[in-house]
């Protein structure tokens, strides 16, 4: 399964699913790595493993349906079947929604429904919650909140701060995250009727 990238950042989830597929232990290809930001170091992790990457900024077309045709000329320019968002800091579009139905995915740093939007890990730590962790999800148009597909949790230990907490979902994102492309690369999960199906 041919999938593309979307990345804002330093692109640590991007670099958990190029090892993984490196390894054999994820039977996707990154046809292309896709950024709103030309300094994100998502880029060049991908340069550094010799996928082919692009940095778009949003600021230069007049709305956001046509910046994202332009991720979408790319994306099919590479034959993408399926677009991941790691690290994404952007709510996505009814253009790409439309474009990819039921065919992106996400990872965010807490268990939805509970802390969507930024800053996922300090909203759990402020609220002052024992267990934290991650949720990967399929997208739709609102904030967050596409069918669940898989999450991982973590305690939240008394002397945290966002770092800390941040490092020890990290380490369940970098898991998961493959886990799920590779299922869904094989075939075993998929959206059924607006449900998420996962084959054991
Ligand atoms: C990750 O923690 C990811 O879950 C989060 O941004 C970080 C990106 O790190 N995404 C969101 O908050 C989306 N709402 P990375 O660039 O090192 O993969």
């Amino acid at each position: 399964m041919k999938i593309a990238v979307l990345a804002s950042g330093r692109g640590s989830n991007l670099q958990a699913i190029i090892d993984a597929i490196a390894v054999g232990s994820c039977a996707a290809e990154i046809a292309v790595v896709l950024s709103d930001k030309a300094d994100a170091y998502a880029l060049e992790r991908a340069s550094k493993s010799g996928i082919p990457n692009f940095s778009v900024n949003p600021k230069g077309f007049e709305n956001k349906a046509a910046y994202e045709n332009k991720l979408l000329e790319y994306i099919r320019q590479y034959n993408c079947e399926f677009i991941v968002l790691a690290g994404y800091m952007r709510l996505v579009g009814e253009t790409l929604l439309a474009a990819f139905p039921g065919r992106i995915i996400n990872i965010h740093p807490a268990l939805l429904p509970a802390f969507p939007g930024l800053h996922g890990q300090k909203q759990a730590l402020d609220y002052g919650v024992k267990v934290a962790g991650c949720t990967v999800h399929f997208v739709d148009c609102g904030m967050d909140t596409g069918k669940i597909i898989a999450q991982r949790v973590v305690p939240v230990l008394q002397d945290d701060d966002e770092d800390s907490l941040s490092a020890r979902i990290l380490e369940q994102e970098h898991s998961v995250f493959p886990y799920v492309i590779d299922k869904i690369a094989k075939g075993e999960i998929y959206l059924e009727n607006n449900k998420v199906i996962i084959k054991e």
